[in-house]
């Protein structure tokens, strides 16, 4: 057994693992995380205290699963290509996916994420972790910037804070010839209601960054494009999650201000 001591922003990972891990046991799983049961049974923790109930564990699916529908829409049409997975925590995209020969993907994260998974999954051809965080400059110099990219990010942007995303994001658009940029993003007014954000509350992280809306994004480089935001309530799959939480998202279809709270974008440059 792994013994683990996250704290903060890394511990949040320990909250969709787990939902990835719960939701492959269910008969009518969503993503059939596999790995992320094993995981989670490799794991010395208590995972019942990460802040989600088992009934609303699919959400996590959910959200994942369309990410790598993009991600495999952009390696249909891009066979060699990289892939940047950022805050990639202990998701198992790069093994669910399973890209080609041709592509290079990077999985980065803190050095303590990186090496639990070094632990706990298995190296494969093209497939290489970078322990870092995203914010300084140096971990993308050791990415050669000679093909297009698919920079994929599920849950990193609202724990930056707003100078080091928009940085972020303009230091890879000038660094690759072209790509997308695909990942989630709460409001302002999602940010201001972390408190009510069991798994964020839990792991004692703050969150910062808010976006309200693609112009905000646009407006980093000349060269990016919006061409998807989709509110995270109107994904398919809900049906299956506990009364409450059907609740929840039937309310968010009908308010727009909920509607906008968690947004994923896809930009392309
Ligand atoms: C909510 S978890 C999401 C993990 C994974 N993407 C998933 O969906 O299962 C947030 C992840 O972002 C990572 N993270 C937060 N800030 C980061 C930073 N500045 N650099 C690298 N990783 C960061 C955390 O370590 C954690 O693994």
């Amino acid at each position: 057994m792994e013994k683990i001591d996250f704290t903060g922003a890394p511990a949040t990972m320990l909250a969709t693992l787990y939902g990835k891990a719960v939701d492959a046991q269910s008969p009518d799983s969503v993503l059939h995380d596999t790995m992320a049961l094993d995981a989670i049974n490799k794991i010395d923790f208590d995972f019942t205290k990460v802040g989600i109930k088992r009934g609303d564990a699919a959400t996590v699916a959910i959200r994942s699963l369309h990410f790598d529908m993009w991600t495999r829409e952009f390696l249909r049409d891009h066979p060699e290509a990289i892939v940047l997975h950022l805050g990639c925590g202990m998701d198992t995209r790069v093994y669910r996916v399973d890209p080609g020969p041709s592509v290079r993907w990077f999985d980065v994260d803190y050095p303590d994420v990186i090496e639990l998974r070094r632990k706990l999954f298995p190296e494969r051809d093209g497939y290489e972790l970078i322990a870092s965080s995203v914010t300084p400059p140096g971990w993308l110099e050791q990415v050669s910037g000679d093909l297009p990219v698919l920079v994929v990010t599920e849950g990193l942007t609202m724990y930056l804070r707003q100078g080091e995303g928009r940085e972020l994001l303009r230091r890879i658009v000038e660094h690759f010839p072209s790509g997308q940029l695909v990942f989630d993003a709460f409001s302002t007014r999602g940010i201001k209601m972390q408190k009510v954000n069991k798994p964020v509350q839990v792991a004692k992280a703050t969150l910062y960054w808010g976006i309200d809306g693609a112009d905000e994004l646009v407006s980093i480089h000349p060269r990016l494009r919006c061409t998807d935001a989709v509110s995270a309530f109107d994904l398919q799959g809900y049906e299956r999650l506990r009364a409450p939480y059907r609740a929840l998202v039937w309310a968010a279809r009908k308010l727009p201000v909920m509607r906008r709270m968690a947004v994923m974008y896809r930009l392309e440059f």
